[in-house]
C-alpha cells in the first residue's frame, strides 16, 4: 500500500532566525507566514524492510530526515519505510523545500501508520525537524509562537487572497543552510536586539493580518526581512544570500510601492525575491520583475492549503 501526502512551501512575513538553546529546535523568535499554492512537495510512502529515501528520483542520505524518523519512532510504532519525495520547484534554493518536505513527510507517515495525530501534533513534529515546516501544516496565514511552538492558522486564504510573485534569480543550492547560518548569527552583537524586537513585530503583524491592513503589514514585513538580512550581514563570517539581481528586484518593488502599488518584498536565506501583493497589482509586478536582466523565471502564485493526504 502506498500513502501519498502533499504540502506547500510557505513564505515568512515575520521571520524566524535563531533557536532557543538546547531545546530541540525551538525557534528563538515567533514567525508569521503565508502558505503558497502551485509549488508542492509530493511524498509517497510504503512499508519496507529498511528505510530508504529518494528525493526527486535520486537516493539521498539526509541527517534531518533520519532524525525526524527517530523522533517519530520514539513516540509511535513506525515500521521501516521507503519514502519518495518530489518537489516541482528547485530544492534548497531559498524556496523553502524543507518546509513543504517535512510537512508532507509527517502527514504521510501519520496517514500511512494511522497514528491519529491532530494538526497541532503534526506541526510540532514537523517543527522539530525544520522550524518553518511547522507552518506548512496549515493553509492561508499561519502563526508560529510559544509556549507550545505548534503553528496555528490565523486567517483562511479565501479571507484575504494575496498574491505572491517569485523572481527566481539563481537555481544554485544556497551557500549556507539555514540551521548552520542561524547558529553563526546567534553570536552576532545584533542578535539580542533581533530576538527582542521580533516578538513585538510578531504581535503587531498578527493584528495587521486580522485587520487585513495591507499597508501596515507591508511596512512591517519588509522591515522584518531587512532586519534579518542585517543580522545575517553582521554574522561572522557574514552571510550574504543576495546577488545583484536580488537587490535590483528589491529596489524595483520598493519603487513600485512608493508609486502607490500595493506590493512589498521579502527574501529568505537565498537569492530569490518574493513580492507579496494585492491581487490587482500582481500582473504589473510580474511584468516589472520579468523585465529585470538576470531574472531567470517569474512564478505568480496564490495562497495555498495546508498539508493533506491524497484521497485513497
Ligand atoms: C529565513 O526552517 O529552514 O526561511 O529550523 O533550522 O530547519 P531550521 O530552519 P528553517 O529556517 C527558515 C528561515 C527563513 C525564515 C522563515 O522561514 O521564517
Amino acid at each position: 500500500m502506498t500513502t501519498i501526502a502533499y504540502a506547500h512551501p510557505n513564505i515568512a512575513l515575520i521571520k524566524y532566525w535563531g533557536k532557543a538553546p538546547d531545546q530541540g529546535n525551538v525557534p528563538a523568535t515567533p514567525s508569521l507566514s503565508v502558505t503558497l499554492d502551485t509549488l508542492v512537495t509530493r511524498t509517497a510512502i510504503e512499508t519496507a524492510d529498511a528505510d530508504r529515501f529518494e528525493l526527486d528520483g535520486r537516493p539521498v542520505e539526509d541527517k534531518k530526515l533520519a532524525a525526524c524518523l527517530a523522533d517519530l519512532r520514539a513516540h509511535y510504532d513506525v515500521p521501516p519505510l521507503v519514502i519518495r519525495s518530489r518537489n516541482n520547484f528547485p530544492t534548497a534554493a531559498g524556496l523553502a523545500s524543507s518546509a513543504s518536505g517535512f510537512a508532507a513527510l509527517v502527514t504521510a507517515i501519520d496517514g500511512h501508520c494511522r497514528l491519529g495525530m491532530d494538526a497541532a501534533t503534526r506541526s510540532t513534529f514537523a517543527r522539530r525537524a525544520s522550524g518553518s515546516a511547522a507552518r506548512s501544516i496549515f493553509g492561508g496565514f499561519v502563526a508560529l509562537d510559544g509556549p507550545d511552538w505548534a503553528a496555528r492558522p490565523l486567517l483562511e486564504r479565501a479571507d484575504w487572497p494575496l498574491r505572491v510573485v517569485v523572481a527566481v534569480t539563481s537555481a544554485a543550492p544556497k551557500a549556507v543552510a539555514s540551521s548552520a547560518g542561524m547558529r553563526l548569527s546567534m553570536a552576532s552583537p545584533f542578535y539580542p536586539a533581533w530576538v527582542t524586537s521580533t516578538h513585538e513585530d510578531f504581535r503587531l503583524a498578527v493584528d495587521h493580518v486580522r485587520n487585513r491592513d495591507f499597508d501596515a503589514l507591508a511596512e512591517l514585513a519588509e522591515h522584518s526581512c531587512l532586519k534579518m538580512h542585517g543580522l545575517m550581514l553582521a554574522t561572522r563570517p557574514g552571510l550574504v544570500y543576495w546577488n545583484p539581481v536580488t537587490l535590483e528586484c528589491l529596489h524595483r518593488i520598493r519603487a513600485l510601492r512608493a508609486a502607490g502599488l500595493p506590493v512589498f518584498c521579502t527574501i529568505d536565506a537565498g537569492p530569490q525575491v518574493k513580492a507579496i501583493c494585492l491581487p490587482e497589482a500582481a500582473g504589473r509586478v510580474a511584468a516589472e520583475l520579468r523585465a529585470i536582466p538576470g531574472v531567470i523565471e517569474i512564478l505568480e502564485i496564490g495562497l495555498g492549503s495546508g498539508a493533506s493526504l491524497e484521497a485513497p
